[in-house]
């Protein structure tokens, strides 16, 4: 099955959350609740294969406007790969990466209209926050678990790319289409002996 994230391939199976893809995959999607649906910053925008998810639950609902919803967004933790096919999904972060690169002039009415998007959605949040709290939805261990994890995993991220460049490397690709062998450091060690991370 072929999940492309970022312009990157990465293997996935049915059932995968598309936060778990990229994580094995090294994709930049930027999180740090560790998956658990609580931080909002894992958004993609669903470029292809949209009928390929799941379908958004009232989690997703409550956190996404429906603008976003409308615009294709997800929250890659939440949505999962359900049937066959090519999935191509970018993600904010590097929305905004890409932005900043090539148009930086976009990011004042980018954040504008992220932010008020956030603030529409902000008290269903709340209200599906506390009933997941209430229900016992939340494992606060293991969410502080997955956060440290995913702390670690963006700090050797900051890493591969700073002491590659130190070492006047490439930082690693994203991508390297997927595969792994010479040349490609995904899934592996980087020269630096670090890795990447989602
Ligand atoms: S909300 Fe934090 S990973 Fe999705």
């Amino acid at each position: 099955m072929k999940i492309i994230i970022n312009d990157s391939q990465h293997e996935a199976a049915q059932g995968d959350r598309l936060i778990d893809v990229a994580r094995s995959g090294h994709a930049h999607i930027g999180y740090f609740c560790g998956g658990n649906a609580i931080c909002q910053t894992c958004y993609v925008k669903v470029l292809e294969g949209a009928e390929l998810l799941s379908p958004p639950g009232e989690p997703e609902k409550a956190m996404l406007s429906e603008l976003l919803l409308a615009e294709g967004n997800r929250m890659a933790c939440l949505a999962t790969i359900e049937k066959p096919g090519t999935i191509r999904v970018l993600s904010a972060v590097e929305e905004v990466k890409r932005m900043a690169e090539t148009d930086p002039l976009q990011l004042p009415a980018y954040s504008a209209k992220m932010g008020w998007e956030a603030l529409v959605a902000f008290p269903a949040t709340i209200a599906m926050q506390f009933e997941r709290t209430l229900e016992g939805h939340l494992d606060p261990l293991g969410i502080l678990r997955d956060m440290a994890g995913a702390v670690i995993g963006a700090i050797e991220l900051a890493s591969a790319l700073i002491l590659g460049s130190k070492a006047g490397e490439e930082p690693a690709s994203d991508c390297c289409q997927g595969q792994t062998g010479e040349g490609c450091s995904c899934g592996s060690a980087t020269a630096n002996g670090v890795r990447r991370a989602a």
